[in-house]
């Protein structure tokens, strides 16, 4: 079995982190979901990160917990949808290990999204026409994945087994 990272990414909602603990459970990897690590780093939520000091703070901490995964094996990495606007993120993370980009049509993760309740992204009454759109403009982003998976009506396990195939494959 390959030592190298597997990193999620993909849109808001696509089941990154639900995903990567399936992972974790069929291969031998350990789990780092980087929205709880700058949660921890930060001392306070997402949300509140985003409230007090803004989205681009928010951008640095992320770059900065990606940064602190260079040379480390065997993790899979859940990251959040917008990791990689930044192009020193997007630089970084081809170095760090294969990226798999879970993908997702805008009706099944609107409907994710609409039980979501802690996303600042996503307000209580979400602007679904801005969501669109900025999902529309990081797709390109996204399909840079060494490896693509579409999602949509397929369990976390479905998912993962996919995955762990498909990387074994080549
Ligand atoms: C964001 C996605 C979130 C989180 C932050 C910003 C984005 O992660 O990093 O709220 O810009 O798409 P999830 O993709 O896990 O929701």
């Amino acid at each position: 079995m390959s030592e190298k990272n597997i990193i999620l990414i993909g849109f808001m909602g696509a089941g990154k982190s639900t995903v990567a603990v399936e992972l974790v459970r069929y291969g031998h990897f350990c789990l780092l979901d980087l929205d709880a690590e700058i949660e921890r780093m930060a001392g306070i939520s997402i949300q509140e990160i985003f409230r007090q000091r803004g989205e681009s703070a928010f951008r640095e901490l992320e770059s900065q917990s990606l940064q602190e995964l260079v040379g480390q094996k065997r993790l899979v990495v859940a990251t959040g949808g917008g990791i990689l606007g930044l192009s020193q993120n997007r630089d970084l993370i081809k170095s760090i290990g294969r990226t798999v980009y879970l993908r997702a049509t805008f009706p099944a993760l609107q409907k994710r999204l609409s039980r979501s309740i802690h996303r600042p992204l996503v307000k209580e009454q979400p602007d679904w026409m801005a969501l669109e759109s900025l999902l529309l403009s990081r797709i390109p982003l996204y399909e840079t994945a060494d490896l693509i998976i579409d999602t949509d009506n397929k369990t976390p396990k479905e998912i993962a087994t996919e995955i762990l195939h498909k990387l074994a494959e080549g």
